[in-house]
């Protein structure tokens, strides 16, 4: 089992996570469990820097929060004055002019990177959410590729409640999975999802019971490491790009993308042969 190294700004526990990994299996924990996992811009980096330094070998990660709540989303000290030790917060930058546009676009973006590579082809990302997802905290289960609920979770999308839209890349998940209306209504009254519910808005693959929760997501990342690596990888990246082509293109992709895998698969033949 290695532990990450620190990175450069802070290491990774003072920005809430710890990360672990145990072979092909990484476990990326929100651990500030005394306000929620709470998060803040560090703790946003601080997950880009863990998708960038991931061993090769890495096929499986697993989001987790450590004790009752997946993450109450964003650390509301961020809005209060004296903010977080340590941190900018956007809006004081605004209020003080030392955030243009362009500026804002910058910040945002670089947060946006501690979700957007939970989406790469060649990892399965897992979000196991025990009790509550919210803002922020949705938003990370929403970049997963997989969710796993306790039956006593909730997810809401608060952002629009405080005055803000949901920008940690968590729309565009949101609306594939239960559609733009369903998304609407969520967002726009920015009301809780029971786990039930979730189930039912395809939000997520399984709920479990609590106690469960730990061996159910073992089991998942059993069963999807059971399937070649590489064959994985292309599959998913057929499927990440299916809604976005057409019949003939996503047919068209199938085709390119098989005619690899006979190539490494009669190439591995070849090898074992001779
Ligand atoms: N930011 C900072 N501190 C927080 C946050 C947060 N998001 N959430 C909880 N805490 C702190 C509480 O202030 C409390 O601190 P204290 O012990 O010093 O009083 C501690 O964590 C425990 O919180 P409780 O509310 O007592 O925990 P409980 O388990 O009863 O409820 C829950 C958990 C439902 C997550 C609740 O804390 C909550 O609703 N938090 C706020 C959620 C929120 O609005 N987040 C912003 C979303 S928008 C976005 O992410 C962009």
């Amino acid at each position: 089992m290695a532990e990450a190294d620190g990175f450069a700004g802070g290491d990774l526990e003072k920005a809430g996570l710890r990360l672990s990994v145990a072979g092909e299996v990484a476990t990326v924990t929100l651990a500030r469990p005394e306000r929620r996992n709470a998060m803040t811009g560090h703790t946003w980096q601080a997950l880009a820097h863990v998708g960038q330094m991931l061993p090769e070998a890495v096929r499986i990660v697993i989001v987790r929060g450590e004790g009752s709540t997946f993450s109450s989303g964003i650390d509301l000290n961020m809005f209060r004055p004296g903010g977080v030790a340590g941190e900018t917060s956007l809006m004081d930058r605004v209020a003080d002019g030392s955030a243009d546009d362009a500026e804002l676009d910058r910040v945002i973006a670089d947060y946006q990177e501690g979700f957007t590579w939970l989406r790469r082809p060649d990892i399965v990302s897992v979000a196991a959410v025990r009790g509550h997802a919210i803002g922020a905290g949705f938003q990370l289960a929403l970049s997963c590729d997989l969710r796993v609920l306790t039956d006593d979770a909730q997810l809401c999308m608060k952002e629009p409640a405080l005055g803000l839209v949901p920008d940690l890349t968590g729309t565009k998940p949101l609306v594939d999975l239960v559609g733009p209306s369903r998304a609407m209504e969520l967002c726009l009254t920015a009301r809780s999802v029971s786990a039930a519910e979730a189930r039912e808005l395809r939000l997520a693959e399984l709920v479990v019971e609590e106690a469960e929760l730990d061996g159910a997501v073992d089991d998942l990342a059993a069963a999807l490491l059971a399937v070649p690596r590489e064959a994985a990888s292309a599959t998913k990246g057929l499927l990440q790009g299916a809604s976005a082509r057409t019949l003939q293109e996503q047919a068209a992709a199938e085709r390119r993308t098989q005619a690899g895998r006979l190539r490494a698969l009669a190439a591995q033949a070849a090898e074992t042969r001779g």
